[in-house]
């Protein structure tokens, strides 16, 4: 595998010509050899139509995943695929029974999390959901948690980068809170990997959901799932397909045998056009490096807030730069006209209420964030 800078990488993307493209927490830039990968699987469909599932495609899902395990640092056969986040945390919602979940029917999450994690156990008869709130609005107290998660208690459910705010929780921390209550503990981790290095085997993580939406920069379209290996054993979907079975081949509707791996917890056929970009994506991450890209999104990160701070803005993100991640909201009085202007600047970024929100990656410069700060400013003014 070669070995790319940011810098070199940044020419795989073209957005970054002509656009100071600071939106990664919502949608990771395309880059050529995501499009490369794509055109691959086009021409295939082309030249070959179905051939090129027994002879292409089932290799490009098992490549994916084998990469995707790669680079989480997960251990082969622990990743699986899925439509979406909701999708996977419905699998794993619907796979706990027995033993495991024996006189539990609470779960713990937080008010910062996406709220679909929350959702999947609101919809549920008999489960109890507890939405703890957040002390300062940026991020959690582990002692919250702590004492919140009991011998009722059947997840602790929250995320590793939160959504709102780019604050960083402590997985590690969170599974030994979670497993001292005899609780399992499942990370939405989207906003997480692809920003912060990640080994999830020498975590005691239970459950980690991600995909290449984001920081992955693969595209919309597909999920993955980590389920920690000595778990897959102990659970069962309730929700399946034929992707979950390993006699899947067999076309036998009699006889559902389960993979006794991760895929056990797959539905049915992913989509193909995301496994390539995804391909792509992944690659160019893996070139660069998780900690190269840690150690540039920190200096970007750590730019903006000693730049919004130096022209009076107020931010809304943890005060210790280790919890920080590349989600920076900056308080503003009017925050879709502030996006409106910097969009007529050529400078994409996003609103949440009250908040400019920036998310830089690997990719972007020091200059670029300058360039957004000037404009910004020159909108107050
Ligand atoms: C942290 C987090 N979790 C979950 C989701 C939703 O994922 P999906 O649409 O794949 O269900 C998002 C969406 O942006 C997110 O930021």
């Amino acid at each position: 595998m070669k070995a790319l800078s940011p810098q070199e990488a940044r020419t795989e993307f073209p957005i970054l010509q002509d656009r100071v493209y600071l939106n990664s927490c919502s949608l990771g830039a395309l880059s050529r050899r995501a499009e490369a990968y794509l055109a691959e699987f086009l021409e295939r469909w082309h030249t070959m139509g179905a051939s090129a599932w027994y002879e292409h495609w089932l290799g490009r899902l098992a490549l994916l995943r084998r990469k995707v395990e790669g680079f989480l640092g997960a251990g082969e056969g622990s990743v699986a695929l899925a439509a979406s986040i909701s999708a996977a945390l419905s699998s794993v919602s619907e796979s706990v029974a027995g033993p495991l979940a024996a006189g539990r029917n609470r779960v713990v999450c937080s008010e910062l999390d996406f709220p679909t994690l929350g959702y999947q156990w609101a919809v549920k008869p008999g489960v109890e959901l507890v939405v703890l709130p957040s002390p300062d609005g940026v991020g959690m107290d582990p002692a919250q948690f702590a004492e919140a998660v009991d011998e009722r208690t059947l997840f602790l459910a929250t995320s590793h980068v939160f959504f709102t705010t780019g604050f960083i929780q402590d997985l590690d921390r969170l599974a030994e809170i979670a497993h001292g209550a005899g609780a399992l503990c499942l990370i939405d981790g989207y906003q997480g990997a692809g920003q912060v290095p990640l080994d999830l085997s020498s975590t005691e993580v239970d459950f980690y959901t991600t995909g290449p939406l984001k920081w992955l920069c693969g595209g919309p379209g597909l999920a993955y799932l980590y389920v920690r290996p000595d778990r897959i054993p102990q659970l069962l979907p309730r929700i399946t397909g034929w992707f979950g079975a390993r006699n899947a081949f067999d076309f036998d509707i009699r006889t559902f045998e389960p993979h006794d791996d991760a895929r056990r917890f797959e539905m049915g056929t992913p989509a193909l056009p995301t496994v390539h970009t995804a391909l792509g994506g992944q690659e160019i991450l893996d070139e660069v490096g998780v900690e190269a890209v840690a150690a540039r999104n920190r200096e970007l990160t750590e730019l903006l807030v000693e730049e919004a701070g130096a022209r009076g803005f107020g931010l809304t993100t943890a005060d210790h730069a280790e919890q920080r991640s590349a989600i920076v909201m900056i308080r503003h009085h009017d925050p879709p006209g502030a996006v409106a202007h910097l969009a007529r600047h050529g400078i994409i970024v996003d609103h949440r209420p009250g908040h400019v929100r920036v998310s830089p990656h690997f990719y972007n410069t020091a200059h670029e964030i300058h360039l957004f700060m000037d404009t910004l400013a020159g909108f107050r003014d």
